[in-house]
């Protein structure tokens, strides 16, 4: 029996991947490639020793989504594809909505069809909105999303919340990711964004490279300890071996889940600057300017409810994160066209 990995081309989709063959799982690949390279795929290879099936599909494509679920002995799904661009979303929105939403009901469809009804899904902490309580527990009430990216993940919860109320055979877990950054420690696969990069650790990481003259801090007077905006950063290895741990709650009778996986701590933009700059021994230089659009001051998690119940928590340090993040570019300046 095998897991289907959609997205599984993506950051962190490979990631995941490595870990499920770690743990000796049967894994197939469904990713369209929009925005990802099938090289990420090969470099899993050489990680782990072992291959994967690999499909070029997209999860609108419904009859490309039967013959998968037809060729192949499918028990549960990990369903990472997606757009995720906060900023594109808003230029988009009918692209969002009709990608994520459109697609990922295409694959809910077929998955019924074929009588496959377990699946996890990336989710995002974007769906408290600014959050009601600090740290966020995942009884804070969703909050209003600034951007129809965040609207899809708030929406497709509710889609995959009311499909379990109306056929209880479904076994959902809905991962609610905070910040995820890093590599693998191999170096051989990391995050690989098209243009400038709109998150943080890929602009510091694109600066330290000489790809970026500096670094731009969206706004120094929040209600931080130092006016910069304080995030839950979370290692992508912890993060993929968090999906490792949710698939416990795929067995029989597992109900829908929810989980935070962040690890509880928050830090600043300037926090994050001053990590990276000790991890690597490279000075990182920045302006600070004025807030960008939609930003929250404070956003991380209380992940106490991962623990409880998968045993699972993030064990990597901010050093990690930040050398692993450097390792990962320094060796593959242009990602994965080197
Ligand atoms: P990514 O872009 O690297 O991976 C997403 C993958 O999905 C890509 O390989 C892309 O080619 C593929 N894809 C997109 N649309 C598709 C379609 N219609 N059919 C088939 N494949 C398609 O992004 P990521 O950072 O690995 O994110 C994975 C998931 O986690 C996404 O759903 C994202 O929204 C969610 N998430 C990411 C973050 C983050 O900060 N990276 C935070 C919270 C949630
Ligand atoms: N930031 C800068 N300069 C930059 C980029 C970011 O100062 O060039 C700041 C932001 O203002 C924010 C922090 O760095 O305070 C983190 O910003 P990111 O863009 O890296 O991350 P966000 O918290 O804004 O959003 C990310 C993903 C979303 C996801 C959310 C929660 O992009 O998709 O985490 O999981 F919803």
């Amino acid at each position: 029996m095998a897991i289907l990995v959609t997205g599984g081309a993506g950051y962190i989709g490979s990631h995941t991947v490595v870990e499920l063959l770690n743990e000796g799982k049967e894994v197939i690949v469904l990713d369209n490639l929009s925005n990802s390279s099938e090289k990420s795929l090969d470099r899993v290879k050489e990680i782990t020793g072992k291959s994967v099936k690999f499909y070029k599909a997209d999860i609108l494509d419904k009859a490309a989504l039967e013959d998968v679920f037809s060729k192949e002995n499918i028990e549960s799904c990990i369903h990472f594809a997606g757009l995720k661009a906060v900023g594109e979303s808003v230029a988009k929105p009918w692209e969002y909505y009709n990608n994520n939403i459109t697609g990922t009901l295409t694959l809910l469809d077929v998955m019924r069809n074929h009588n496959c009804k377990n699946i996890i899904f990336s989710s995002s902490a974007t769906v408290y909105g600014d959050p009601q309580i600090i740290p966020i527990t995942e009884e804070c009430p969703k909050g209003v999303c600034t951007n129809p990216y965040g609207w899809t993940k708030s929406m497709l919860e509710q889609i995959l919340s009311d499909m379990y109320k109306a056929d209880n055979q479904w076994n959902i877990v809905i991962l609610r990711y905070f910040n995820p950054i890093g590599s693998h420690k191999s170096g051989k696969i990391g995050e690989n964004p098209n243009g400038i990069p709109n998150n943080l650790m890929p602009y510091i990481t694109q600066v330290a490279v000489g790809k970026l003259e500096q670094l731009g801090v969206f706004g120094n007077d929040y209600d931080t300890h130092d006016g910069t905006g304080v995030r839950d950063y979370i290692h992508v290895v912890d993060l993929a071996k968090g999906h490792v741990k949710a698939l416990t709650k795929l067995l029989p009778n597992s109900g829908l889940n929810i989980y935070n996986l962040g690890t509880g701590t928050g830090y600043s933009v300037l926090d994050i600057v001053k990590n990276f700059e000790k991890a690597n021994n490279i000075k990182i230089p920045y302006v600070i300017k004025g807030r960008r659009p939609g930003d929250i001051a404070t956003c991380y998690a209380n992940a106490e409810k991962a623990y409880k119940e998968l045993g699972w928590k993030a064990e990597n340090t901010i050093e990690d994160m930040c050398r692993d993040s450097w390792r990962w570019q320094s060796n593959n300046p242009n990602g994965f066209e080197d």
